[in-house]
């Protein structure tokens, strides 16, 4: 093997890490023509704030995604070239790099620029919803000359929102950094403002093949929404008319309820569970379950000092509000998703302000790790007198149901 060529090659990527150059590095022909691992994609992704790459392995049938820190990268690089993998291009903002391995090894050096990974700090995020869309003028958010209709800049800021939101939890998931379509399901889609442009952020500015489905209990916003769908040849975009919790929901990536009402957003979230989605966005609304629950544990017995905060109506409405949408994060957390509670729109323009962002952790949770999210569930339950809550319900019905042995066949895993 020529030395010199392998190490010129790595000395440039690891300069290309170093100055922040890096956009791509793929590593093909494999050494044994037979090996099931037949190419290896790395990308800059920033998760967290920390900045790694993000390594998709392609086997035959199947791909693993791993984000590791760069000195990591490296050493799996240098690892790879020779003993599995016989080719790479490495793709900088200044040049291609080129190395053949074998016989007669050599690098090849381009004076090709390539345009910057996309990463979140450098894309131009006002492209991401396009005011002039086909899409937001059949909906109406637009007027004929693709200016927001006054009435409508409230929602216009929202679809940006949201857009925003998905596609940084999409970034800090196992799907960045992945070529494979997308399966997306909005439950309660109402006239599908954020069906749409989460189908044509991924089209248009993802370039990435995807599949979104609106589940709405309206027969005339499905209607509606799989004609404008139609006009738009948004293939791969579909309403179904049905209520979430009968929804035959089939294994998806993201699953979203955006203001599904009351414990509908409960029943969203266990189905995008089930479904084995690696990220749930909710914003949920109307906490119409836990707030009596409340009431009556502030008439019972007096939470302390809180007491006097409770007994107005007001304020045990918001409390009943953040002990529900608390209690969800802590289950969401234990079935093993990290989640981040954040303001989906200003406060100004909505009540219903909170977005849960819950992104599948890429290893299961400890036994210990659930054993203490098991307790601090059932004080928090505690303090507020919350003894029914609709996800945590489904949730158990369905461990019971696996510990029955007749059906742990047949169920799929969460
Ligand atoms: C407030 S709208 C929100 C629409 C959209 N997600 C948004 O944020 O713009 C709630 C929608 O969810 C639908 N919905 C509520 N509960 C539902 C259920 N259990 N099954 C299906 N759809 C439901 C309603 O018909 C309504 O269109």
């Amino acid at each position: 093997m020529n030395d010199s060529a392998l190490s010129r090659f790595l000395t440039r990527f690891q300069a290309s890490l170093d100055d922040g150059s890096f956009v791509k590095l793929t590593l093909g022909r494999p050494a044994a023509p037979a090996s099931p691992l037949r190419k290896l994609r790395i990308r800059p992704v920033t998760l967290h704030g920390e900045a790694l790459c993000n390594v998709v392995s392609r086997f035959a049938t199947r791909d693993e995604t791993k984000n590791h820190p760069f000195p990591d990268a490296l050493r799996l690089v240098r690892e790879q070239l020779g003993p599995e993998f016989l080719s790479a291009h490495l793709f900088t903002t200044r040049e291609t790099v080129q190395l053949e391995l074998g016989d007669r090894p050599r690098l090849r050096i381009l004076q090709q620029a390539n345009a910057p990974a996309p990463q979140a700090h450098d894309r131009d995020r006002s492209r991401w919803v396009d005011a002039a869309a086909p899409y937001l003028r059949a909906l109406e958010v637009t007027d004929a000359r693709g200016k927001v209709r006054e009435r409508m800049g409230d929602k216009f800021r929202q679809i940006e929102r949201y857009i925003d939101l998905l596609a940084s939890a999409c970034r800090e998931s196992t799907l960045a950094g992945s070529d494979k379509p997308l399966t997306l399901c909005d439950m309660g889609s109402g006239k599908g403002y954020l069906t749409f442009a989460a189908y044509d952020y991924f089209q248009r500015v993802e370039h990435r093949a995807a599949s979104v489905t609106g589940v709405e209990a309206r027969e005339d916003l499905a209607s509606l929404c799989n004609r404008v769908a139609g006009e738009c040849d948004f293939e791969g975009l579909r309403f179904v008319c049905s209520p979430i919790a009968e929804y035959p929901l089939p294994p998806l990536d993201i699953l979203v309820a955006l203001h599904a009402c009351n414990t509908a957003t409960d029943d969203a979230l266990f189905a995008g569970m089930r479904a084995g989605a690696q990220i749930l966005l909710a914003a949920p609304c109307c906490h119409k379950e836990a707030r009596p629950q409340v009431d009556q544990q502030s008439h019972t017995s007096p939470a302390g000092p809180l007491a006097d905060v409770l007994r107005h109506g007001l304020f045990a409405e918001r409390h009943a509000e953040m002990a529900t949408d608390a209690l969800r994060a802590l289950l969401l957390e234990r079935e093993g998703y990290r989640v981040r509670v954040t303001e989906f729109v200003a406060a100004e323009h909505t009540a219903k302000n909170v977005m849960l962002i819950a992104t599948r952790r890429e290893s299961p949770l400890s036994a210990e790790g659930r054993a203490d999210l098991d307790r601090r569930i059932a004080q928090l339950k505690a303090f507020y007198g919350i003894e029914h809550q609709r996800l945590e319900q489904l949730l158990l019905d369905r461990r019971e149901l696996e510990r029955a042995p007749a059906a742990a066949d047949t169920l799929p895993p969460i």
